[in-house]
């Protein structure tokens, strides 16, 4: 069962205009889950995205486009491969693994408009040993890839994350766990 760990709002700096609203869903009751009081909170976060479903909902605020969302996944994911090729975090094999995928999430997304409040559910799957990870945009389709599943969650976290408000909230919400 999936709970709802945290939400924030994504604003486009400069304009301050709020964009969309972004929930963080993870299943804490995984029995495999398994997190230490001496875990950072950024530790206990990769522990819980390496080992649970988790789900990311996503509401626009304002009328957007499915392009628009396409394009910001696809710069935050190949920042992320970049910076985890730098920092030795990601392994070569990892990086070449991803690139079919990181294809194919680019072709998910119709040229339509995503009308504000018509929320786009993005469900990660549980790790399934000897599988590749699935992560399903809903209605859309998926992409299969250990690496690039979990590394687009764990985006939502990586330093301020795109909604700090988010982090906050996913951080005060483990604390004790
Ligand atoms: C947003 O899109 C919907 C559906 O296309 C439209 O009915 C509505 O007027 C639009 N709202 C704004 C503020 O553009």
């Amino acid at each position: 069962m999936l709970s709802l760990v945290g939400v924030g709002v994504r604003t486009v700096s400069f304009l301050r205009i709020q964009v969309y609203s972004v929930g963080f869903y993870a299943d804490l009751n995984n029995p495999r889950l398994k997190l230490e009081p001496s875990m950072t909170p950024d530790e206990k976060i990769q522990e819980i995205v390496k080992t649970c479903a988790c789900e990311i909902r996503i509401v626009p605020t304002r009328n957007t486009s499915y392009s628009h969302l396409r394009d910001a996944f696809i710069r935050a994911i190949t920042t992320r491969l970049r910076d985890g090729r730098k920092d030795g975090t990601t392994t070569e094999e990892e990086a070449i693994e991803a690139a079919s995928p990181i294809r194919k999430l680019k072709t998910l997304f119709p040229n339509t408009a995503l009308t504000k409040h018509s929320p786009l559910d993005i469900f990660l799957y549980p790790p399934t040993p000897g599988q590749p990870r699935a992560l399903t945009f809903r209605d859309l389709g998926s992409i299969e890839s250990d690496w690039v599943a979990r590394e687009f969650v764990l985006h939502y976290f990586e330093g301020e994350g795109p909604s700090p408000a988010l982090k906050e909230m996913v951080i005060k919400a483990i604390e004790s766990l």
